[in-house]
């Protein structure tokens, strides 16, 4: 989670707390979704890792089976535990059906209809297409169970209660879904859906608000305070403070191996978003996201 929110806002909105989650949950059977359809299982698998999944929901102290969460996210608010997303039918969501993976991925929303914290990015990925949710969910049910039991997240009073973040969500979630720009090059808005929704590359580096909304009109300006405290860099084309004076091949190749222009190599929380997401991408996919970099406003800051 990568949110401030001064508690004297949160109690603000403790006053007029009468929001009720209705429930719109419809999760009758749980859909067999073509797993034994290889194809879209390794195509659900890219999205998997351009999506930057795993990390997260991956316990890091002891290092934890893969997709059966409890990373624990420090935040300014307390500790978020990640859940488990491996299909095990008690502990996962291997009794969801389909439609509950698309609400949870498009309205940030529990198949009781809960509203989930933004620590998970869903504000990014709400803007994924039907095709690539429908692979992602075709991959995960394909992954193995894991029987490990969710953990409550450790969250200082009033960020607790999922109740408030009707408020956040009515100023900062957009469910809009993704929409090419025709005036642009097919391989800008490749790298626009690349960056700004599975990559959710803004979640870290675009800052936030004092309420903990993305500040659009400064997008991938940096942030004082990523994950984990970590300072974040200024990915805009500004020549002093971004990545301005970075070229084309240069971007590729720090995304691809970690390498920065300078010979450095990457570290903090940029680390396992190569190893586990860029670094993997195809070269093309690579070479959208530096297409799509170079062509954004230069910002100062942060
Ligand atoms: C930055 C960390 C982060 C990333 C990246 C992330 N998640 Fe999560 N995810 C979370 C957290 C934290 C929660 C718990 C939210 C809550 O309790 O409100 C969560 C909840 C979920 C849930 C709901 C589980 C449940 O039991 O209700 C699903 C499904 C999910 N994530 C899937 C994904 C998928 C698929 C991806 C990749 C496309 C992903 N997540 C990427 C942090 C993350
Ligand atoms: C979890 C937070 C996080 C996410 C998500 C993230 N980054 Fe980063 N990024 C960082 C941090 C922290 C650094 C600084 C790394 C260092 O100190 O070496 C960084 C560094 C960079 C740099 C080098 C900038 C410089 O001036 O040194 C580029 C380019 C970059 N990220 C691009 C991206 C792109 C593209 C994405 C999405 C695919 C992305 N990042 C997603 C946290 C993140």
């Amino acid at each position: 989670m990568y949110l401030r929110m001064p508690s004297a806002v949160a109690a603000v909105f403790l006053c007029i707390f009468a929001a009720n989650p209705a429930a719109s949950a419809d999760s009758g059977s749980a859909n067999s979704v073509a797993v034994s359809d290889k194809a879209l299982v390794k195509e659900g698998a890219y999205i998997f890792q351009a999506s930057g999944c795993v990390g997260c929901h991956t316990a890091e102290k002891p290092k934890g089976e893969p997709l059966a969460g409890g990373r624990r996210l420090k935040t300014p608010f307390g500790v978020f535990v990640t859940p488990n997303i491996s299909p095990d039918r008690e502990h996962g969501v291997g009794a969801w059906s389909e439609a509950d993976f698309f609400r949870a991925m498009r309205e940030g929303r529990s198949p009781e209809g809960a509203y989930y914290f933004p620590a998970f990015p869903f504000a990014s990925y709400a803007a994924m297409t039907d095709a690539d949710l429908s692979a992602l969910w075709a991959y995960l049910q394909a992954q193995p169970p894991r029987a490990r039991r969710n953990q409550d997240h450790e969250l200082d009073f009033p960020f607790n209660l999922r109740p408030l973040l009707v408020f956040w969500r009515f100023l900062y979630f957009d469910d809009t879904p993704f929409a090419s720009d025709p005036a642009k090059s097919e391989e800008w808005n490749r790298g626009a859906y690349l960056v700004r929704v599975m990559g959710h590359c803004g979640e870290c580096h675009t800052p936030r608000t004092l309420m903990g909304g993305m500040r659009l009109d400064r997008e991938f300006a940096g942030s004082k305070s990523g994950p984990k405290g970590d300072r974040i860099p200024n990915i805009t084309t500004h020549a002093v403070k971004g990545i301005g004076v970075w070229s084309k091949e240069e971007i590729v190749s720090f995304l691809a191996e970690g390498y920065l222009p300078d010979g450095d190599f990457v570290g903090g929380a940029m680390t396992e978003v190569v190893e586990n997401s860029t670094g993997r991408m195809t070269e093309r996919d690579l070479s959208a996201i530096a297409e799509f970099l170079l062509a954004t406003p230069p910002h100062a800051g942060p």
